[in-house]
């Protein structure tokens, strides 16, 4: 129990702790106790379902997250640092899926695929327990900007903002791009906005390929519903993610690419972050020459 924690530096150090492991914002009102929960993993009940509905023997994939999100040993304290061991109602449970990512990205699929408006996305999206960002962010974040566009710009992941404000690009980052925008006439009413997963990773890192990958049909389905003609990946990981691609944003970034998605035939031209650029000023010269590209393709 946190009560038995009269040692400030213990307390502060099991805090950092957590912070580090992205654990830096409460996604419910009560705390949850997973070790307290039956025995049965966080998910079992998605997996149960989805299994159901899908009955093909799953491959044995754990869903032990890429290096880069694989926890650490906490320090000697959080043992004690339990939450109430009371066990929650259900209906306070979240689920934090451990299904097979091709098992998750079906259902993807079969969920995006009747989708005939971004509002019918949104609601897609709600129910979809498929991705495991959902269990720790706040709030979906889907679009922010015009319905249908000739500009669409992907950024990466939602950051704190955009997870509390549930759209993508609302803070810094964003306020940034809106800049880079109207410097060559565009705005939100004119452009489409959206990230390569919906929901905030925590601690904000790069969300994993698996995760992008689940996200991927609701992605497609959005494109082909706001059909643009231009596609501007924001940062590598949406660069690569968009054009499946290894190479970094350093050597795709300012390269006109022609590529079929979603059933179109766009011109993608990736640039830098927006966050990359408020940490590397001097790095907005380059952001600056892709801007002009797209204007002049506009
Ligand atoms: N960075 C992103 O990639 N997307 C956002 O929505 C905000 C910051």
């Amino acid at each position: 129990m946190l009560d038995d924690l009269d040692d400030t530096a213990t307390l502060t150090a099991l805090l950092a702790w957590y912070r580090d492991m992205g654990a830096d914002e409460a996604v419910g009102e009560t705390a949850m106790d997973w070790m307290a929960h039956g025995g049965i993993a966080p998910g079992a009940e998605l997996r149960e379902r989805l299994a159901e509905a899908q009955p093909v023997a799953p491959p044995p994939v754990s869903n032990v997250a890429t290096p880069q999100a694989r926890p650490t040993a906490p320090p000697r304290a959080a043992p004690q640092a339990r939450a109430p061991s009371a066990p929650p109602a259900p209906r306070e449970v979240r689920n934090f899926p451990v299904t097979p990512p091709d098992v998750s990205q079906n259902a993807a699929r079969s969920a995006a695929a009747s989708v005939a408006s971004l509002s019918a996305l949104e609601a897609a999206l709600k129910s979809f327990d498929g991705c495991g960002l959902k269990a720790t962010a706040k709030n979906l974040c889907l679009y922010r900007g015009a319905e249908r566009a000739r500009v669409m710009l992907i950024g990466e992941a939602p950051g704190r903002d955009e997870d509390l404000a549930g759209k993508p690009f609302v803070g810094p980052a964003g306020q940034l791009l809106d800049r880079m925008l109207a410097s060559i006439g565009l705005s939100e009413e004119t452009v489409h906005i959206a990230n390569i997963v919906y929901w905030r990773p925590p601690g904000n890192r790069t969300p994993t390929p698996q995760e992008a990958t689940v996200c991927r049909p609701f992605l497609d389905r959005q494109i082909a519903l706001v059909e643009p003609d231009f596609i501007v990946p924001l940062g590598g990981a949406a660069a690569k993610h968009m054009l499946n691609v290894a190479e970094g944003i350093m050597r795709l970034r300012g390269r006109w690419q022609d590529v079929q998605v979603a059933g179109r035939q766009v011109r993608m031209l990736p640039t830098l972050h927006p966050a990359y650029l408020l940490r590397t000023p001097a790095a907005k010269r380059m952001a600056w020459r892709d801007l002009l590209m797209l204007k002049a393709a506009l």
